[in-house]
């Protein structure tokens, strides 16, 4: 039996597969020759490809509206990006060119959204969903909105006081509003109930004492949210049947509501073998509330969603280059990567995400076991893997090789810019890396550029204070 890297993936797995493939004997992700980008631009460096988030947007439209029409259902669905999971204008933009509506969660978020109206990106029937908690900055901003006339501008109520305080707001139109329902928590979780949304015992006296007769708004929206993600799991099928039954119930007393959202949570590929069926799943939530809506005799609603990692998740991947290999017992040995895994992966070090992790170069080499560490003095600056039984296999090398080894963490594009700072202070003041951006131009070939350089130790110390 062959004991190469290749070998080893190929048998776990398949290869080529989920995009990846090899070419002169280096890794491509997407088609792209990862070989020409790490002679162009050195390591480490961010990469994000942005035609990947149309194909993801389309694949969630066709899914959707194929289930729609399969199960003869007769409410639309509206997809939604959330820009809280990265809010960089060339995402937003790409988002765009495919038709998203667009999710906010906060008072610069609002900023965002006058900045696309003012460059003629957005114009006002976009549907914009405000969800997060609402700070009077934020309210005052989606006033702001609601003024210039954003049509389909709505409210997404986190708590019942933010009703009392849009109430004492001056409000000229009519304005559209959702609930969120509060949804429990698994099993092992610290708590059992979500901070975020109005607890579902409370929805429909709230909706009777305070919405019901209030002329400056109408309920349109009932949004629920199972941030662990869209399963097929018991847990996440008994949310959802809580909250289409409480949309019912809604819907039997309030004409106006016609929206269920689901929010975000759509899985992406984070590791090889990773198997999910979104074609049924998409059916299955279509068939329940149809089924659901048929039963009890009522209109079936338009179906909204909210996804931010599935959107822009898989667009992005991290190249390091291996500095050097330390043997630190008989059996462990580790390969020091050139930048830290806390500062530019910060979800695996915090809520223990994982991301696909492959080697660019030497797959004909053959693999061993290793642990993958940052060049921060933190402990925690390591990466480990589901994969292979909590392992890390990798290609051997040797210090005496021409070539370094080249090690890509992909799958990257979501939250991670957002929780670690893009361009902040970073641990033991390790700068950002460089970021690169592919696309593709009018014919199709592909174009990149460096988007922005590696941090430069004038931009730390100017946030500093060392003048
Ligand atoms: C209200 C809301 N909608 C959508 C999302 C996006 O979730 P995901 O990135 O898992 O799709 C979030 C994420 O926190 C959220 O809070």
């Amino acid at each position: 039996m062959n004991n190469s890297y290749f070998d080893l993936i190929k048998q776990s797995y398949g290869f080529p597969k989920n995009g990846f493939n090899l070419k002169n004997d280096f890794l491509t992700f997407n088609d792209l020759p990862l070989q020409y980008f790490i002679n162009k631009y050195k390591t480490p460096f961010k990469l994000i490809y942005l035609p990947k988030i149309g194909e993801q947007i389309n694949k969630a439209n066709g899914l959707f509206n194929n289930a729609i029409e399969k199960n003869s259902y007769s409410g639309k669905y509206h997809f939604c990006y959330c820009t809280k999971c990265n809010h960089y204008y060339h995402v937003v933009n790409e988002t765009l060119k495919y038709n998203a509506n667009l999710e906010t969660s906060s008072s610069f978020d609002i900023d965002l959204i006058l900045k696309l109206f003012e460059d003629n990106k957005i114009d006002k029937n976009r549907i914009i969903i405000h969800n997060g908690y609402k700070t009077s900055e934020y309210l005052f901003k989606i006033m702001k909105l609601h003024e210039i006339g954003f049509k389909n501008s709505i409210i997404v109520l986190d708590s019942t006081n933010e009703l009392l305080r849009i109430n004492k707001l001056p409000i000229k139109n009519k304005i559209k509003i959702g609930l969120r329902v509060a949804v429990d928590k698994e099993a092992q979780f610290a708590y059992h109930t979500s901070r975020l949304g109005i607890r579902s015992s409370e929805i429909i006296p709230f909706y009777n004492k305070h919405i019901k007769s209030n002329s400056d708004i109408e309920l349109k929206m009932l949004h629920f949210f199972v941030d662990s993600g869209i399963k097929n799991s018991l847990y996440y099928w008994g949310e959802f049947q809580k909250a289409l039954n409480i949309y019912i119930e809604l819907k039997k007393q309030c004409t106006s509501l016609d929206s269920f959202n689901l929010g975000g949570g759509f899985p992406i590929k984070n590791h090889m073998g990773i198997k999910y069926d979104y074609k049924s799943i998409i059916n299955k939530i279509i068939k329940n509330i149809k089924n659901s809506c048929v039963k009890e005799n009522i209109e079936e609603p338009d179906i909204y969603t909210e996804f931010g990692k599935y959107t822009v998740g898989e667009s992005s991947a991290i190249i390091f280059k291996v500095l050097e290999q330390k043997q630190q017992n008989d059996k462990e040995m580790w390969y020091i990567i050139n930048n830290s895994l806390m500062n530019t992966i910060p979800d695996a070090w915090s809520i223990h995400e994982k991301f696909i992790l492959l080697p660019i170069n030497k797959w004909k080499n053959e693999y061993h076991r290793v642990n993958i560490g940052g060049i921060s003095c933190d402990h925690f600056d390591y990466y480990n893997s589901e994969d292979f039984n909590q392992e890390i296999l990798l290609p051997k090398y040797s210090n005496n090789d021409n070539e370094a080894l080249y090690l890509g963490f992909f799958h990257t594009g979501a939250y991670q810019d957002a929780i670690s700072g893009y361009g902040g202070i970073k641990h033991c003041l390790i700068p950002s890396p460089k970021y690169i951006i592919v696309n593709k131009d009018e014919n199709g070939n592909l174009v990149d550029y460096l988007y922005k350089n590696e941090q430069s130790t004038n931009e730390v110390f100017d946030i500093l204070g060392y003048k």
